[in-house]
Protein backbone atom coordinates (compact mmCIF):
# COMPACT_ATOMS: atom_id res chain seq x y z
CA UNK A 1 0.00 0.00 0.00
CA UNK A 2 1.63 3.41 -0.93
CA UNK A 3 0.07 6.35 1.30
CA UNK A 4 -0.63 9.80 0.71
CA UNK A 5 -1.86 12.82 2.40
CA UNK A 6 -3.60 15.36 0.21
CA UNK A 7 -3.01 19.20 1.68
CA UNK A 8 -6.52 21.22 1.09
CA UNK A 9 -9.54 19.28 0.55
CA UNK A 10 -11.88 22.42 -2.06
CA UNK A 11 -12.21 21.73 -5.69
CA UNK A 12 -8.98 20.38 -6.51
CA UNK A 13 -8.52 18.45 -3.50
CA UNK A 14 -11.71 16.54 -3.29
CA UNK A 15 -11.39 16.08 -7.34
CA UNK A 16 -7.95 14.21 -6.67
CA UNK A 17 -9.88 12.62 -4.09
CA UNK A 18 -13.02 11.36 -6.77
CA UNK A 19 -10.14 10.75 -9.31
CA UNK A 20 -8.08 8.26 -6.93
CA UNK A 21 -11.39 6.68 -6.01
CA UNK A 22 -13.14 6.03 -9.17
CA UNK A 23 -9.86 4.90 -11.21
CA UNK A 24 -8.70 2.79 -8.10
CA UNK A 25 -7.90 -0.36 -10.00
CA UNK A 26 -6.19 1.77 -12.58
CA UNK A 27 -3.95 3.88 -10.50
CA UNK A 28 -3.08 0.62 -8.86
CA UNK A 29 -1.95 -1.27 -11.94
CA UNK A 30 0.47 1.72 -12.75
CA UNK A 31 1.51 2.50 -9.70
CA UNK A 32 2.49 -1.78 -8.53
CA UNK A 33 0.09 -1.41 -5.53
CA UNK A 34 -2.94 0.14 -3.67
CA UNK A 35 -2.55 4.05 -3.61
CA UNK A 36 -4.30 5.37 0.03
CA UNK A 37 -5.12 8.61 0.50
CA UNK A 38 -4.21 8.62 4.49
CA UNK A 39 -4.92 12.10 5.49
CA UNK A 40 -6.05 14.97 4.25
CA UNK A 41 -5.84 18.53 5.82
CA UNK A 42 -8.01 20.94 5.97
CA UNK A 43 -9.41 23.15 8.27
CA UNK A 44 -12.92 21.86 8.08
CA UNK A 45 -14.13 18.71 8.44
CA UNK A 46 -15.99 16.38 5.98
CA UNK A 47 -18.53 13.90 7.96
CA UNK A 48 -20.19 13.21 4.88
CA UNK A 49 -17.25 12.71 2.52
CA UNK A 50 -16.59 8.97 2.07
CA UNK A 51 -12.94 9.60 3.21
CA UNK A 52 -14.33 11.90 5.95
CA UNK A 53 -12.01 10.02 8.16
CA UNK A 54 -9.11 10.70 7.30
CA UNK A 55 -9.43 14.46 7.76
CA UNK A 56 -6.78 15.95 10.35
CA UNK A 57 -6.11 19.80 11.30
CA UNK A 58 -2.53 19.58 11.90
CA UNK A 59 0.07 18.88 9.78
CA UNK A 60 2.74 17.89 11.80
CA UNK A 61 0.61 14.70 11.78
CA UNK A 62 1.87 13.61 8.14
CA UNK A 63 5.25 15.44 8.59
CA UNK A 64 5.88 12.31 11.72
CA UNK A 65 4.05 10.16 9.73
CA UNK A 66 7.20 7.84 8.22
CA UNK A 67 4.50 5.86 6.15
CA UNK A 68 3.45 8.79 3.85
CA UNK A 69 5.35 8.99 1.13
CA UNK A 70 3.61 11.87 -0.83
CA UNK A 71 2.22 14.73 -0.11
CA UNK A 72 -0.25 16.62 -2.66
CA UNK A 73 -0.63 20.60 -1.90
CA UNK A 74 -3.44 21.84 -3.53
CA UNK A 75 -4.59 24.58 -0.81
CA UNK A 76 -3.96 27.84 -2.61
CA UNK A 77 -2.31 30.85 -1.61
CA UNK A 78 1.32 31.30 -1.04
CA UNK A 79 1.05 30.68 2.79
CA UNK A 80 1.09 28.34 4.24
CA UNK A 81 1.21 26.27 1.06
CA UNK A 82 5.00 27.42 0.82
CA UNK A 83 6.04 26.36 4.19
CA UNK A 84 3.93 23.14 4.55
CA UNK A 85 5.64 22.26 0.89
CA UNK A 86 8.82 23.29 2.57
CA UNK A 87 8.33 21.21 5.71
CA UNK A 88 7.24 18.23 3.52
CA UNK A 89 10.31 18.07 1.12
CA UNK A 90 12.55 18.73 4.41
CA UNK A 91 11.00 15.71 6.36
CA UNK A 92 11.62 13.15 2.48
CA UNK A 93 8.19 13.37 1.05
CA UNK A 94 7.22 13.93 -2.46
CA UNK A 95 5.55 16.65 -3.50
CA UNK A 96 2.56 17.46 -6.19
CA UNK A 97 1.30 20.71 -6.53
CA UNK A 98 -1.51 22.76 -8.32
CA UNK A 99 -0.81 25.54 -6.89
CA UNK A 100 0.94 27.84 -9.31
CA UNK A 101 0.93 31.06 -7.21
CA UNK A 102 3.77 28.91 -4.58
CA UNK A 103 5.70 27.39 -8.02
CA UNK A 104 5.80 30.88 -9.75
CA UNK A 105 7.03 32.51 -6.33
CA UNK A 106 8.86 29.74 -5.01
CA UNK A 107 9.68 27.31 -7.86
CA UNK A 108 13.47 27.89 -8.01
CA UNK A 109 13.60 26.97 -3.96
CA UNK A 110 11.63 24.40 -3.63
CA UNK A 111 13.22 22.34 -6.76
CA UNK A 112 16.46 23.10 -5.04
CA UNK A 113 15.14 21.69 -1.63
CA UNK A 114 13.80 18.89 -3.49
CA UNK A 115 16.97 18.16 -4.94
CA UNK A 116 19.01 18.27 -1.49
CA UNK A 117 16.66 16.15 -0.30
CA UNK A 118 16.25 13.32 -3.13
CA UNK A 119 12.55 13.83 -3.32
CA UNK A 120 10.93 14.79 -6.56
CA UNK A 121 8.62 18.41 -6.40
CA UNK A 122 5.84 18.56 -9.83
CA UNK A 123 3.30 20.91 -10.59
CA UNK A 124 2.21 19.70 -13.92
CA UNK A 125 -1.26 20.89 -12.26
CA UNK A 126 -0.11 23.92 -11.85
CA UNK A 127 -0.17 25.65 -15.15
CA UNK A 128 -3.29 24.69 -17.60
CA UNK A 129 -5.32 22.59 -15.62
CA UNK A 130 -5.96 19.58 -17.33
CA UNK A 131 -3.93 19.84 -20.02
CA UNK A 132 -0.56 18.15 -20.36
CA UNK A 133 2.24 21.01 -20.71
CA UNK A 134 4.82 20.54 -18.22
CA UNK A 135 5.77 17.28 -18.74
CA UNK A 136 5.86 17.47 -22.47
CA UNK A 137 7.83 20.69 -22.19
CA UNK A 138 10.50 18.96 -20.07
CA UNK A 139 10.28 15.31 -21.97
CA UNK A 140 9.02 15.08 -25.37
CA UNK A 141 10.38 18.52 -26.26
CA UNK A 142 13.70 18.34 -25.22
CA UNK A 143 15.19 17.99 -28.79
CA UNK A 144 14.63 21.37 -29.38
CA UNK A 145 15.01 25.17 -28.26
CA UNK A 146 11.97 26.68 -27.02
CA UNK A 147 11.54 29.97 -28.87
CA UNK A 148 8.32 31.28 -27.65
CA UNK A 149 5.22 30.00 -25.77
CA UNK A 150 1.72 32.09 -26.07
CA UNK A 151 -1.50 31.36 -25.50
CA UNK A 152 -4.76 31.37 -23.02
CA UNK A 153 -3.48 30.43 -19.48
CA UNK A 154 -6.64 31.62 -17.99
CA UNK A 155 -10.20 29.50 -18.17
CA UNK A 156 -12.18 31.80 -16.32
CA UNK A 157 -11.45 35.21 -18.49
CA UNK A 158 -12.07 32.64 -22.03
CA UNK A 159 -15.20 31.85 -20.72
CA UNK A 160 -16.15 35.09 -19.87
CA UNK A 161 -14.76 36.54 -22.93
CA UNK A 162 -16.58 33.73 -25.42
CA UNK A 163 -19.66 34.55 -23.84
CA UNK A 164 -19.63 38.14 -24.20
CA UNK A 165 -18.74 37.43 -27.30
CA UNK A 166 -21.16 35.00 -28.76
CA UNK A 167 -23.97 35.57 -26.18
CA UNK A 168 -23.62 39.79 -25.84
CA UNK A 169 -23.53 38.33 -22.10
CA UNK A 170 -22.86 40.61 -19.21
CA UNK A 171 -19.00 40.29 -18.02
CA UNK A 172 -20.28 40.06 -14.12
CA UNK A 173 -22.93 37.30 -14.82
CA UNK A 174 -20.33 35.09 -16.38
CA UNK A 175 -18.04 35.59 -13.83
CA UNK A 176 -20.79 34.19 -11.29
CA UNK A 177 -21.26 31.24 -13.62
CA UNK A 178 -17.15 30.68 -13.88
CA UNK A 179 -17.14 30.91 -9.85
CA UNK A 180 -20.19 28.71 -9.46
CA UNK A 181 -18.66 26.03 -12.17
CA UNK A 182 -15.40 26.00 -9.63
CA UNK A 183 -13.10 27.78 -12.70
CA UNK A 184 -12.41 30.99 -10.63
CA UNK A 185 -9.72 31.17 -8.19
CA UNK A 186 -11.18 32.04 -4.47
CA UNK A 187 -10.47 36.06 -5.19
CA UNK A 188 -11.38 36.25 -8.90
CA UNK A 189 -9.71 39.41 -8.98
CA UNK A 190 -6.49 37.60 -9.93
CA UNK A 191 -8.44 36.02 -12.66
CA UNK A 192 -9.59 39.37 -14.48
CA UNK A 193 -6.92 40.98 -13.77
CA UNK A 194 -4.40 38.68 -15.33
CA UNK A 195 -2.25 37.87 -12.30
CA UNK A 196 -3.58 34.15 -12.38
CA UNK A 197 -2.31 33.81 -16.40
CA UNK A 198 0.81 36.06 -15.03
CA UNK A 199 1.58 32.92 -12.76
CA UNK A 200 1.48 30.70 -15.28
CA UNK A 201 3.37 32.08 -17.70
CA UNK A 202 6.02 32.90 -15.45
CA UNK A 203 6.20 28.96 -14.53
CA UNK A 204 6.08 28.44 -18.87
CA UNK A 205 8.87 30.94 -18.96
CA UNK A 206 11.50 29.21 -16.41
CA UNK A 207 10.97 25.79 -17.69
CA UNK A 208 11.91 27.27 -21.23
CA UNK A 209 14.29 29.34 -20.61
CA UNK A 210 15.72 28.22 -16.82
CA UNK A 211 14.83 32.04 -14.94
CA UNK A 212 11.98 32.51 -12.98
CA UNK A 213 10.83 36.09 -13.11
CA UNK A 214 8.43 37.91 -10.74
CA UNK A 215 5.12 37.47 -11.20
CA UNK A 216 4.22 40.60 -9.39
CA UNK A 217 6.82 42.54 -11.69
CA UNK A 218 5.64 41.24 -15.19
CA UNK A 219 3.45 43.61 -17.26
CA UNK A 220 -0.13 42.93 -16.84
CA UNK A 221 -3.20 43.80 -17.66
CA UNK A 222 -6.52 41.74 -17.61
CA UNK A 223 -10.39 42.03 -19.05
CA UNK A 224 -12.14 44.32 -16.92
CA UNK A 225 -11.40 47.01 -19.43
CA UNK A 226 -13.00 44.98 -22.48
CA UNK A 227 -16.56 45.45 -23.16
CA UNK A 228 -19.18 43.78 -25.55
CA UNK A 229 -18.30 46.74 -27.73
CA UNK A 230 -14.48 45.77 -28.22
CA UNK A 231 -15.78 42.13 -28.49
CA UNK A 232 -18.47 42.90 -31.34
CA UNK A 233 -15.77 44.75 -32.83
CA UNK A 234 -13.16 42.14 -33.06
CA UNK A 235 -15.62 39.94 -34.63
CA UNK A 236 -16.43 42.40 -37.10
CA UNK A 237 -12.71 42.01 -37.96
CA UNK A 238 -13.30 38.23 -38.12
CA UNK A 239 -10.97 37.66 -34.94
CA UNK A 240 -11.56 37.54 -31.23
CA UNK A 241 -10.33 39.50 -28.15
CA UNK A 242 -8.19 36.94 -26.03
CA UNK A 243 -6.14 37.30 -22.83
CA UNK A 244 -3.08 36.22 -23.97
CA UNK A 245 0.12 35.21 -21.94
CA UNK A 246 3.49 35.09 -23.94
CA UNK A 247 7.01 34.87 -23.43
CA UNK A 248 10.13 34.71 -25.46
CA UNK A 249 13.75 36.03 -26.01
CA UNK A 250 14.42 39.23 -27.00
CA UNK A 251 18.03 39.93 -27.31
CA UNK A 252 19.19 37.48 -24.61
CA UNK A 253 16.63 38.56 -22.20
CA UNK A 254 13.61 36.94 -21.18
CA UNK A 255 10.10 39.01 -22.15
CA UNK A 256 6.84 37.65 -20.60
CA UNK A 257 3.43 39.67 -20.68
CA UNK A 258 -0.03 39.31 -20.03
CA UNK A 259 -2.26 41.28 -22.20
CA UNK A 260 -5.93 41.44 -24.01
CA UNK A 261 -4.68 40.80 -27.80
CA UNK A 262 -7.15 40.56 -31.13
CA UNK A 263 -6.50 37.22 -32.50
CA UNK A 264 -6.79 36.77 -36.10
CA UNK A 265 -8.17 33.25 -37.41
CA UNK A 266 -5.10 32.32 -38.72
CA UNK A 267 -4.21 31.54 -35.05
CA UNK A 268 -5.70 28.66 -33.55
CA UNK A 269 -5.80 30.36 -30.83
CA UNK A 270 -8.29 32.26 -32.21
CA UNK A 271 -10.73 29.20 -32.03
CA UNK A 272 -9.95 28.02 -28.45
CA UNK A 273 -13.10 29.44 -26.79
CA UNK A 274 -14.94 28.86 -23.28
CA UNK A 275 -12.94 27.27 -20.50
CA UNK A 276 -11.01 25.64 -22.67
CA UNK A 277 -7.13 26.88 -22.61
CA UNK A 278 -4.67 26.90 -25.38
CA UNK A 279 -1.18 27.06 -25.63
CA UNK A 280 1.76 27.08 -28.67
CA UNK A 281 4.91 26.36 -28.03
CA UNK A 282 7.25 27.70 -30.74
CA UNK A 283 10.36 25.69 -31.33
CA UNK A 284 13.74 25.69 -33.42
CA UNK A 285 12.68 21.89 -34.70
CA UNK A 286 9.30 20.86 -34.21
CA UNK A 287 8.05 24.09 -35.09
CA UNK A 288 4.71 25.49 -33.65
CA UNK A 289 2.59 22.62 -31.04
CA UNK A 290 -0.62 23.28 -29.90
CA UNK A 291 -1.96 22.29 -26.76
CA UNK A 292 -5.55 22.24 -26.18
CA UNK A 293 -8.07 20.87 -23.53
CA UNK A 294 -9.80 22.04 -20.36
CA UNK A 295 -7.51 24.81 -18.64
CA UNK A 296 -9.51 24.87 -15.41
CA UNK A 297 -12.38 22.77 -13.20
CA UNK A 298 -12.62 20.13 -10.46
CA UNK A 299 -11.67 16.78 -12.42
CA UNK A 300 -9.54 18.04 -14.99
CA UNK A 301 -7.13 19.71 -12.76
CA UNK A 302 -7.23 16.54 -10.47
CA UNK A 303 -6.40 14.43 -13.40
CA UNK A 304 -2.97 16.36 -13.73
CA UNK A 305 -2.67 16.85 -10.04
CA UNK A 306 -3.11 12.58 -10.08
CA UNK A 307 -0.75 12.37 -12.82
CA UNK A 308 2.50 13.43 -10.98
CA UNK A 309 0.95 11.54 -8.04
CA UNK A 310 1.40 8.06 -10.43
CA UNK A 311 4.30 9.77 -12.62
CA UNK A 312 6.32 9.40 -8.76
CA UNK A 313 4.81 6.19 -7.24
CA UNK A 314 5.22 4.45 -10.17
CA UNK A 315 9.15 5.65 -10.20
CA UNK A 316 8.97 6.73 -13.58
CA UNK A 317 9.61 10.50 -12.10
CA UNK A 318 13.23 11.48 -13.27
CA UNK A 319 15.70 13.77 -11.97
CA UNK A 320 15.18 15.45 -14.97
CA UNK A 321 11.92 16.45 -14.09
CA UNK A 322 13.37 18.62 -11.36
CA UNK A 323 14.69 21.38 -13.45
CA UNK A 324 17.28 24.01 -12.47
CA UNK A 325 15.73 27.48 -11.85
CA UNK A 326 17.71 30.69 -11.51
CA UNK A 327 15.60 33.60 -9.90
CA UNK A 328 15.54 36.62 -13.13
CA UNK A 329 18.19 39.27 -12.03
CA UNK A 330 16.94 42.87 -13.47
CA UNK A 331 19.27 42.30 -16.43
CA UNK A 332 17.61 38.87 -17.31
CA UNK A 333 14.70 40.21 -18.18
CA UNK A 334 13.69 41.99 -21.13
CA UNK A 335 11.41 45.72 -21.38
CA UNK A 336 7.96 45.04 -22.25
CA UNK A 337 8.12 47.87 -25.04
CA UNK A 338 10.86 45.70 -26.79
CA UNK A 339 7.59 43.55 -27.93
CA UNK A 340 7.50 44.26 -31.93
CA UNK A 341 4.13 42.83 -33.41
CA UNK A 342 1.13 44.04 -35.71
CA UNK A 343 -1.33 45.87 -33.49
CA UNK A 344 -4.96 47.07 -34.19
CA UNK A 345 -6.01 50.28 -33.62
CA UNK A 346 -9.67 51.10 -34.01
CA UNK A 347 -10.64 55.22 -35.01
CA UNK A 348 -13.76 57.25 -35.64
CA UNK A 349 -13.16 59.50 -38.61
CA UNK A 350 -13.78 59.88 -42.09
CA UNK A 351 -12.16 58.20 -45.55
CA UNK A 352 -8.92 60.36 -45.18
CA UNK A 353 -8.26 60.17 -41.82
CA UNK A 354 -8.18 56.25 -42.60
CA UNK A 355 -5.44 57.23 -45.39
CA UNK A 356 -3.58 59.17 -43.17
CA UNK A 357 -3.80 56.09 -40.28
CA UNK A 358 -2.45 53.50 -42.95
CA UNK A 359 0.01 55.63 -43.98
CA UNK A 360 1.48 56.23 -40.51
CA UNK A 361 1.24 52.47 -39.62
CA UNK A 362 2.68 51.31 -42.40
CA UNK A 363 -0.56 49.06 -42.89
CA UNK A 364 -1.87 47.23 -45.83
CA UNK A 365 -5.29 45.65 -43.59
CA UNK A 366 -7.99 48.31 -42.86
CA UNK A 367 -12.05 47.51 -42.31
CA UNK A 368 -14.83 49.85 -42.06
CA UNK A 369 -16.71 48.97 -39.11
CA UNK A 370 -20.13 50.78 -38.05
CA UNK A 371 -20.98 54.52 -36.96
CA UNK A 372 -17.96 56.11 -39.04
CA UNK A 373 -15.67 53.68 -37.13
CA UNK A 374 -12.75 52.12 -39.08
CA UNK A 375 -10.27 49.58 -37.91
CA UNK A 376 -5.98 49.95 -39.14
CA UNK A 377 -3.77 46.49 -38.12
CA UNK A 378 -0.35 47.94 -38.24
CA UNK A 379 2.96 46.66 -39.59
CA UNK A 380 4.69 44.78 -37.07
CA UNK A 381 6.22 47.34 -34.37
CA UNK A 382 6.65 48.27 -31.10
CA UNK A 383 3.95 50.14 -28.80
CA UNK A 384 6.39 53.24 -28.50
CA UNK A 385 6.98 53.22 -32.63
CA UNK A 386 3.21 53.16 -33.22
CA UNK A 387 2.51 55.34 -30.92
CA UNK A 388 4.82 58.16 -31.66
CA UNK A 389 2.85 57.17 -35.25
CA UNK A 390 -0.07 57.63 -34.29
CA UNK A 391 0.62 61.30 -32.95
CA UNK A 392 1.75 61.76 -36.31
CA UNK A 393 -1.74 61.71 -37.52
CA UNK A 394 -3.74 63.48 -35.05
CA UNK A 395 -6.17 60.87 -34.29
CA UNK A 396 -7.31 59.36 -31.23
CA UNK A 397 -8.03 55.97 -31.01
CA UNK A 398 -10.73 54.15 -29.15
CA UNK A 399 -9.60 50.92 -28.97
CA UNK A 400 -5.55 49.69 -29.65
CA UNK A 401 -4.85 45.99 -28.92
CA UNK A 402 -1.64 44.10 -29.65
CA UNK A 403 -2.54 41.31 -32.60
CA UNK A 404 -1.50 37.30 -32.52
CA UNK A 405 -1.57 36.27 -36.00
N1 LIG B 1 -8.78 30.21 -12.08
C1 LIG B 1 -8.01 29.40 -12.96
C2 LIG B 1 -8.55 29.56 -14.38
C3 LIG B 1 -8.06 27.97 -12.52
O1 LIG B 1 -9.66 30.07 -14.53
O2 LIG B 1 -7.87 29.20 -15.33
C4 LIG B 1 -7.07 27.06 -13.19
O3 LIG B 1 -5.75 27.43 -12.87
Amino acid sequence: MLHIALLGFGVVGSGTAEVILQNQKQVAAYCGDEVNVKYILDLRDFPEHPLGDRVVHDIQVILDDPEVVLVAEMMGGAHPAYEFTSAALKAGKHVVTSNKEVVATFGAQLLDLAREHHVSYLFEASVGGGIPIIRPMQTDLASNEILSVSGILNGTTNFILTKMKNEGAAFADMLKLAQQKGYAEANPTADVEGLDAARKIVILAALAFGKLLDPNKISTTGITGITEEHTALADKLGGAIKLIAHTEKIDGRVLALVSPFLVLPTNPICHVDDVYNGILVGTNMLGRALFYGAGAGKLPTASAVVADILDILSGRSTDRRLPHWQVAGADDVADVASLSCRRVYVFEGCPRCEAKAKTALASEDSVWLCDGKFAVISAKMTATDADAAIQTTGLCPILSLPVLD
